[in-house]
């Protein structure tokens, strides 16, 4: 097979390829960082002609026309991951979630929907035919086996990552040529509160161990607290920066992980371009498929396994609600209950959730007497291992509920102690 002549076949303009989208059809995306900018911001070009057209995605990070308000029944967002962009255009009714656990998001989607195309990026093509999905291997390659046609769009600033990522160009429908500055996600400088979590978290991970840090904050801000470990490892459904310094630091080796030993594993990246250079062709980083990574039974398999996640509110009981703002949609489930029930089931592992005692300087408790209407349990309390702020440590894994309110006001901001245990009271949570 002559893979170049192939390609010179395949090879469409954006705008050919944007022409083959048609009114009642479902176009999966590749998420965050790899999102296809090119077919996301051409579409608004046939917004006159278009109607009833789906994009499932996941963590769109750029802003697009197609999803503003005047594009309501046009263009839907069908999204695993809210981004910026969904929070502000959700009251329009033109953004709705699907709910998962990142895991099983691309497998279940397939079971019960049908999706026509599935328009992703690649880097450059290799001498042999094969393209690397560089930064997002979550549902990805499920989508192109199964997709009706199948687009990339090929930009040179991706980095060719290696593990599972490699497709041919004998799978792929059509190439388009799209070169553009990556989304880049700087990481948030840790206050004061975050570094206090950083060392209590730091205190429960043993030399050896293997990580996951979840997005958001806090896990950013914890990786500067383990520059004392040795050997950590890197299991992860998300590559950071954090990650980065660490493995530069000799940190990071991999050398005592039970599976993928010396490797770094994950199953999409996102951070700054000092992430995506490391990432390039860099043999001790390893991209699998979300539905390998983030199998509760795969990240158990990593000795002292140990699951960084964050959320926006805890209950006292321990119910976590990691997505929703009340009613408001803030981001989605991701792998966050696979990593945290993936982690107790590992020999010596622990499952972390960390977050500040307060949001809004100060203002209001994140642990709550109970969560407020509309809230999303992202976690439930039967599957809870630690919950950690600035004030400590609650280990509520086999607990009672007495036990756990305790424990939780005891870890809540001292100004809301009081009136956390009067609401328990009120509220006979005991
Ligand atoms: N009540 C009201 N508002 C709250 C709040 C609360 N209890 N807690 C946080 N907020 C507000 C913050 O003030 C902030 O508002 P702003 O954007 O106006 O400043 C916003 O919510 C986000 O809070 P922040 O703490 O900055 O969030 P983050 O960027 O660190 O992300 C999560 C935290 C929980 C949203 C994020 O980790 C997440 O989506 N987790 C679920 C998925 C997951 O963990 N996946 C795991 C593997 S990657």
């Amino acid at each position: 097979m002559d893979v170049k002549e192939l390609y010179k076949r395949k090879l469409i303009s954006l705008e050919e390829a944007v022409r083959l989208v048609q009114s009642n059809q479902k176009i999966c995306t590749a998420m965050a960082a790899s999102e296809p900018a090119g077919l996301l911001t051409a579409l608004a070009g046939r917004k006159d002609e278009l109607e009833n057209v789906t994009i499932v995605s996941c963590l769109i990070m750029r802003d697009y026309e197609i999803f503003k308000p005047e594009m309501t029944g046009r263009f839907l967002n069908e999204t695993w991951f809210y981004g910026p962009g969904d929070r502000a255009n959700h009251v329009h009714g033109n953004v709705t979630y699907i709910p998962n656990n990142l895991h099983e998001a691309g497998k279940k989607k397939l079971a019960n929907d049908k999706i026509n195309i599935f328009w992703g990026t690649a880097t450059p093509m290799d001498k042999r035919g094969y393209f690397s999905l560089s930064l997002g291997l979550t549902y990805e390659k499920l989508m192109i086996e199964q997709a009706d046609l199948v687009v990339l769009e090929i930009n040179e600033n991706l980095p060719w990552t290696l593990g599972d990522t490699q497709v041919h160009i004998s799978e792929i429908d059509h190439v388009v040529e799209n070169t553009i500055p990556l989304v880049q996600l700087p990481p948030v400088e840790p206050g004061e509160e975050e570094l206090v979590i950083g060392q209590y978290i730091a205190e429960m991970i043993e030399d050896g161990a293997t990580l996951q840090l979840g997005i958001g904050g806090i896990p950013n801000a914890i990786a500067q607290s383990l520059m004392d470990k040795r050997d950590l490892g890197v299991h992860t459904e998300m590559f950071t920066d954090g990650m980065v310094d660490l493995f530069n630091a000799g940190v990071i080796t991999g050398r005592r992980k039970t599976i993928w030993k010396g490797k770094m594993v994950g199953t999409f990246a996102l951070g700054t371009q000092k992430l995506y250079d490391f990432i390039d062709t860099n043999l001790a980083v390893e991209f699998q498929q979300g539905y390998v990574v983030n199998d509760p039974c795969v990240v158990g398999q990593n000795h002292k396994m140990v699951s960084i996640n964050t959320a926006l509110q805890v209950d006292l009981t321990g119910q976590v609600c990691s997505e929703a703002i009340g009613n408001r949609h803030y981001s989605g489930t991701g792998g966050q209950a696979d990593t945290h029930r993936g982690a107790q089931r590992s020999p010596g592992g622990k499952g972390i959730i960390a977050l500040r005692s307060t949001a809004k300087a100060g203002k209001i408790s994140t642990i709550v007497a109970q969560l407020p209407a509309g809230a999303k349990v992202t976690l439930g309390r039967n599957d809870i291992d630690y919950i950690v702020t600035e004030y400590g440590v609650a280990h509520l894994k086999g607990r009672s509920v007495r036990d756990r309110v305790q424990a939780m006001i005891n870890i809540a901001h001292p100004d809301f102690r009081a009136e956390l245990r009067e609401e328990a009271n009120r509220l006979q949570i005991w």
